[in-house]
């Protein structure tokens, strides 16, 4: 009988997708689930033919230039890569593959409660009932701004872009978008289309961000750009902490210039912005997009079928390089 194919997972999974690897595969597990330093990964990659990482562990240009020459492949538990140097491990040959899809609805479902949760104050509320701080009805306290009608804004018009659009037509909103292409009518389904970013702030009383993370769309919204949407806007990130340059927009909600902003995703997790724990009109979570039962199963589904194909000599479906 063959060997199986030894895999090294960097992070605790969910119980279903480990049992699947450990029937499948020769699985090393991560028994407490801390985050491996690249050192720590070369070494515990030693003879594993492949790796299944999450966006936790840093997969630089020098990690992957030091793996283990038996390493043939990475398949990332994210639909996001911007954490692994796609460009290094083309150059070693290794092959590596992310799970699209499968997180669209769940990230989109947080984006929808972040855009609900910033505009109408969500965190203050209930700050109130926790504190046992809540003293009496008013018709003025804890007014935020409504959601129904108002336009959207959503910058990457991709699966997830496409999701949200939907769910806030739910709510009668008007939907705007830049995307690097126009989508087709069948997918634009009404929403207007903006050729540059600039064009489309103006038009966003809130913005939903859903574009990857690369050296292109590094700080994107930063203050000239912020300076363009209108005052009062509401800003949700559930992409990736990168596109935003945090600076700018904790200026941007302090001054006011900004109603709120809805943030899953920072530069640094955990280690976060200071600023945006003191303002109040910041609702905050951290990077549950995804996290959703049946979505962090198929997640795992998805990157082991991709390394199933590979090893039966298959092409992997979510193949980045
Ligand atoms: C993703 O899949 O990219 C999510 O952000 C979780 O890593």
């Amino acid at each position: 009988m063959q060997d199986k194919p030894v895999v090294l997972v960097t992070r605790k999974l969910p119980q279903a997708v480990e049992e699947r690897l450990g029937h499948d595969y020769e699985a090393r597990f991560n028994q407490d689930d801390r985050v491996y330093s690249g050192d720590e990964l070369i070494k515990l990659a030693a003879g594993a033919d492949a790796i299944i990482p999450t966006h936790t562990e840093k997969l630089s240009a020098d990690v992957i230039q030091h793996l283990p020459e038996s390493v043939r492949a990475i398949a990332s538990y994210s639909v996001g890569y911007d954490h692994i140097d796609l460009e290094s491990a083309k150059a070693r040959g290794i092959i590596v593959t992310n799970t699209p899809e499968v997180l669209s609805d769940a990230t989109a479902e947080i984006a929808m409660l972040l855009l609900l949760g910033a505009a109408r104050r969500a965190h203050e509320g209930e700050q109130l009932i926790r504190t046992n701080t809540w003293s009496e009805w008013s018709p003025t306290y804890n007014l935020g701004i409504g959601v129904t009608g108002k336009r959207l804004g959503i910058l990457g018009m991709g699966r997830v872009g496409q999701i949200m659009a939907r769910r806030a037509r739910g709510f009668d909103m008007e939907i705007h978008y830049y995307n690097r292409h126009r989508l087709g009518s069948e997918y634009e389904t009404g929403a207007t289309y903006y050729e540059t970013v600039e064009a489309l702030l103006p038009h966003c009383d809130f913005l939903s961000i859903h574009c990857p993370a690369t050296p292109e769309t590094h700080h994107l919204l930063n203050a000239r750009r912020i300076a363009l949407l209108p005052d009062g806007a509401v800003v949700v990130n559930t992409a990736r902490g990168a596109i935003i340059d945090d600076e700018a927009l904790i200026a941007a909600l302090r001054s006011g210039k900004l109603f709120a902003a809805g943030l899953d995703v920072f530069n640094n997790e955990p280690d976060i912005n200071p600023g945006y724990r003191d303002l109040q009109n910041s609702f905050l979570l951290p990077h549950i997009g995804s996290a959703a039962r049946e979505t962090r199963d198929a997640m795992g589904f998805r990157a082991l079928d991709n390394l199933d194909a590979l090893f039966a000599g298959r092409e992997p479906h979510d193949r980045l390089v």
